[in-house]
């Protein structure tokens, strides 16, 4: 009913207005006395102290928070990390053992795929770290130690807030193993727990300027494909944008590290061809934000429409963008937190111009309970 959407159209549109909540809500609790705390942990801290190597093992959209996480957990921890696509993990001879940490990502935590990667993950005596959304779901039941996502549940069956949360739930995975490990201070800790703190209050601000996209959305409805660019973290933001458009919208869609365009995907570009470019901070790692810019300024001159999404301020990306989406400047390793709620907004507009029901994409499943 229109009740239960909250005035919405559809049950995705509410839930992307719910993702500041989302954040808080998962966040909430999990820095006590100093301390970052899990929900459940039958998995001593000495073993913590002892991970060598940490797989992340997922599917769809839970698989790109994953890929988000590897930026953190690396960078946190000097831990070597993967991240698996559950169904390619399972079937694989993943070399694991007792020091190895499986971390499944799991919205419903009834992902055949994903139970099934725990399960070989166990059989291998590695510990498995569950982030899911579902209390008491059957993956978290068969896991170490659990963290759970507080996002409420998701009814549109095209991740949105479950999404962010997952993103939120890994770095704080990321930065209790640090705390384990001793890569990182309790102040530092602290620290980056702020940050994330300060996150809902930053998603809110995409969302009070949505309508801009909205109206973008509507001009572009009727591409016949969409690419996506990122690098570092807004690679995995990317890949997400790409995601959402194929669920939602049906239209031809890819996500590409941007550093590979001159390797393949240049030879797509065509002229009015859309494509999404996720920026980096310009006050983060100048290299990366100027590699970004030539490739903007590269598809540019072949005729592509691009739509930039760029950290308020960056005047330096202003001449290549055709149309330009400003974010707030959030730290570099946060940013996938506000950069895909444009592109959930997106994917969502273009599949309503075209007439689709968003909660409801044809051929899929909210739970995908069979391998
Ligand atoms: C289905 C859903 C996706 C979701 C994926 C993994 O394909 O349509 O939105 O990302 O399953 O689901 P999970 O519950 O394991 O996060």
């Amino acid at each position: 009913s229109a009740a239960e959407k909250g005035g919405h159209e559809y049950f995705m549109l509410k839930e992307i207005d719910e993702q500041p909540e989302a954040l808080a809500n998962t966040l909430r609790g999990h820095f006590e006395a100093g301390r970052i705390i899990l929900d459940e942990q039958r998995i001593s801290d000495q073993d913590l102290r002892d991970v060598d190597k940490v797989f992340v093992v997922a599917c769809g959209s839970a698989y790109h928070s994953g890929l988000v996480a590897k930026y953190a957990i690396e960078h946190w921890c000097r831990l070597p990390v993967e991240v698996e696509l559950a169904s390619e993990f399972r079937y694989r001879d993943p070399v694991l053992d007792r020091d190895t940490l499986v971390v499944a990502v799991s919205q419903s935590g009834e992902t055949a795929d994903t139970l099934e990667a725990v399960r070989h993950a166990r059989e291998q005596k590695a510990r498995v770290l569950a982030v899911c959304n579902t209390n008491g779901a059957q993956i978290p039941r068969e896991s170490d130690a659990v963290l759970y996502t507080h996002a409420g549940p998701e009814i549109g069956v095209a991740s949105t807030k479950a999404f962010l949360a997952q993103i939120a739930a890994n770095y704080l995975v990321g930065l209790a193993l640090a705390q384990a490990r001793g890569t990182k201070y309790p102040d530092e800790v602290a620290r980056e727990f702020g940050e994330l703190e300060a996150m809902p209050a930053a998603v809110q601000k995409v969302l009070s300027t949505v309508e801009q996209t909205r109206e973008l959305g509507r001009r572009i409805a009727d591409s016949r494909a969409v690419l996506f660019l990122g690098r570092h973290v807004g690679f995995p933001v990317a890949l997400e944008g790409a995601l959402k458009l194929k669920e939602l919208a049906y239209m031809h869609a890819e996500g590409f590290a941007a550093g590979e365009l001159k390797h393949g995907p240049i030879a797509l570009i065509e002229e009015g061809l859309p494509v999404v470019v996720v920026m980096p901070s310009p006050k983060g790692r100048a290299v990366l934000h100027s590699k970004l810019v030539s490739n903007i300024s590269e598809i540019q001159a072949r005729g592509a429409r691009t739509i930039v999404i760029a950290e308020e301020g960056d005047e330096t990306v202003r001449p290549f963008a055709d149309e330009l989406i400003e974010v707030p400047a959030v730290p570099t390793l946060l940013q996938p937190l506000v950069s895909t709620v444009p592109l959930q907004v997106l994917a969502a507009e273009i599949a309503r111009s075209r007439g689709y029901d968003v909660d409801k994409p044809r051929n899929l499943a909210k739970s995908v309970t069979v391998e």
